[in-house]
């Protein structure tokens, strides 16, 4: 028994929760679950737009079932060959062993590569067209947004964009499919963790994306991503949060991110924040690198202009933890930043000479000079790192 649920005439969807996976890409947590979309358009002809993770191929086919019965499907168009998505492809093409498989050059080369399928493809190219019968599709690459091979698929008759991971989030679909049938606003922390988390490397091409959109005069009435919910009241709003999700421009605010043994870097790091809360500056977060995962401290560097590092010295190097986290940042490229850096140590000094060369390395711009502590915080340091947050505050 399977609800079905319509997003047009013609179009369902037929995506899967899953709520049992604790990491995606065994790295990001997933404290409310995941959402592996897709769509099938019952037309002359039948076609799938993109798949669920294996796990879950056992739920996707009833739903399928519950639509189209036993009847044959003619297309499965791979917007993206991530295995959250294209993992059961084999499965479906042992289902249904005329499926003709749609994708770009980029996606079949993976598609051998992963599956050894090289028969039964029709492989378009940009601005390349499927007709259905009623509805025609248009296929946009748009690589790197977030693998190589990523196109979207758009439908001409109800001018819904399959968007592949782009405005995608964390998150199981509880209920109603649609973003204005839950609280769309409470949602986009996460909608932001998954940007920045899958996707944040890759804001120029995701502004390339945009742009080519609005050169081709697309007329997006629904957009219909892989993960999150199914976007039509929102997408105003939701483009511009990727515009700005993927230039780094942050908003006023301030990210402390700390790592401490026995609590004296921390001291330095709540001495910046006070600076920072007398100054005027209402947004600042504090983070214990132990304690947080990075997956959540990303996203608040994505959402935030400002950000404040200290680290202990350990081993004559950065704390392991906080070397993580910047590893991840430079990873990422995360850019457009105003950085202050504050370290203690407690016989030799290493972790604030390596927190500037993280700083010239990505670019992000130094506040004023590091300020660093011999064992305990002191008065002359606290006033050093409460005017570290003054000056951030004043350069916000
Ligand atoms: Fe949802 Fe890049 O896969």
């Amino acid at each position: 028994m399977h609800k079905i649920f319509n997003v047009s005439e013609d179009i369902y969807y037929i995506g899967v929760n899953d709520r049992k996976t604790e990491l995606f890409e065994n790295m990001w947590p997933l404290p409310k679950g995941i959402a592996y979309n897709s769509y099938l358009i019952k037309d002359e002809k039948v076609a799938l737009v993109d798949g669920v993770e294996i796990g879950q191929v056992e739920k996707y086919l009833k739903k399928i079932r519950a639509i189209i019965g036993d009847q044959a499907i003619d297309y499965l168009i791979i917007n993206h060959m991530e295995p959250d998505h294209g993992g059961a492809i084999d499965i479906i093409k042992k289902l249904y062993p005329d499926i003709k498989i749609v994708g770009n050059k980029k996606t079949l080369q993976m598609l051998e590569g992963y599956f050894g399928i090289t028969d039964n493809i029709v492989e378009v190219k940009d601005k390349g067209e499927l007709n259905l019968g009623k509805h025609t599709l248009n296929f946009y690459t748009m690589p790197m947004v977030h693998w190589p091979e990523v196109m979207t698929t758009y439908d001409n008759i109800d001018k819904i964009l399959f968007s592949a991971d782009a405005f995608g989030s964390f998150g199981t679909i509880d209920g109603g499919i649609f973003d204005d049938q839950f609280d769309f606003d409470a949602n986009i922390d996460e909608m932001r963790r998954y940007y920045s988390n899958i996707v944040g490397k890759y804001g120029s091409p995701v502004q390339k994306a945009l742009s080519k959109f609005t050169k081709l005069g697309i007329d997006i009435k629904i957009i219909a991503s892989t993960h999150g919910h199914i976007i039509r009241e929102n997408i105003d709003k939701v483009l511009s949060l990727y515009n700005q999700w993927s230039t780094h421009e942050g908003q006023k605010g301030v990210v402390v991110a700390y790592a401490s043994m026995y609590g004296n870097t921390e001291d330095m790091a709540e001495a910046v924040a006070h600076g920072l809360a007398d100054s005027g500056i209402n947004n600042i977060v504090l983070y214990d690198v132990s304690k947080t995962h990075s997956s959540y401290i990303i996203s608040d560097v994505f959402k935030y202009k400002g950000v404040i590092l200290a680290s202990p010295t350990y081993c004559n190097e950065l704390h392991p933890n906080m070397e993580s986290l910047i590893t991840k940042f430079e990873h990422m490229g995360v850019a457009n930043k105003l950085l202050g850096i504050v370290g203690s140590f407690s016989w030799a000094s290493a972790a604030v000479k390596k927190l500037n060369v993280f700083a010239e390395n990505i670019k992000w711009d130094l506040v004023s000079d590091a300020v660093e502590e011999k064992h305990a915080l002191k008065e002359e340091k606290y006033e050093a790192c409460y005017n570290l947050g003054k000056t951030m505050a004043e350069k916000l």
